[in-house]
């Protein structure tokens, strides 16, 4: 009796810790780049990343850190650089010259997504 009493416990005990740790595997954190990605970022901290060392836009809504990517960026820095710490969609969708980034361009977009844009 006594060893079908400890033996059921072990089981139920073994059965809660496993329930337990794939319910926190399978749970969204509430930290991490998903919740990084939801911060609300305004004008005014937007304008303050506004130089080639640090510079985060906003485009169609969301806030791009794209100080990484700059030098990168296929364009002369002089075209592109103005637009930090700016709202840049105007200028994302026609390159200043009337033409619209590929889709190889919205592509990289969501690797660089701080938060969103709440002027
Ligand atoms: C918002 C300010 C921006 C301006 C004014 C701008 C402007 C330009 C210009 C003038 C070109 C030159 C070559 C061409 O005419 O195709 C270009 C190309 C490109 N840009 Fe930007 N750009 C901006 C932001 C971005 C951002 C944020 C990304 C991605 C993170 C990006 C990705 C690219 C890529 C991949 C190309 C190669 C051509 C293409 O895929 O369309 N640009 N951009």
């Amino acid at each position: 009796m006594m060893r079908k009493v400890f033996f059921s416990s072990t089981v139920l005990f073994w059965i809660a810790v496993l329930g337990l740790w794939i319910g926190n595997v399978i749970t969204p954190g509430t930290s991490g780049p998903a919740a990084a990605a939801d911060r609300e970022i305004d004008a005014a901290e937007l304008a303050r990343h506004a130089s080639p060392e640090d510079c985060w836009m906003a485009i169609h809504g969301a806030v791009f850190d794209i100080t990484a990517y700059l030098p990168d960026h296929p364009s002369r820095p002089s075209i592109i650089e103005p637009w930090c710490g700016k709202e840049a969609s105007s200028a994302y969708d026609t390159k200043t010259k009337g033409r619209s980034h590929s889709r190889d361009a919205d592509a990289l977009l969501p690797k660089y997504r701080i938060g969103v844009f709440k002027p």
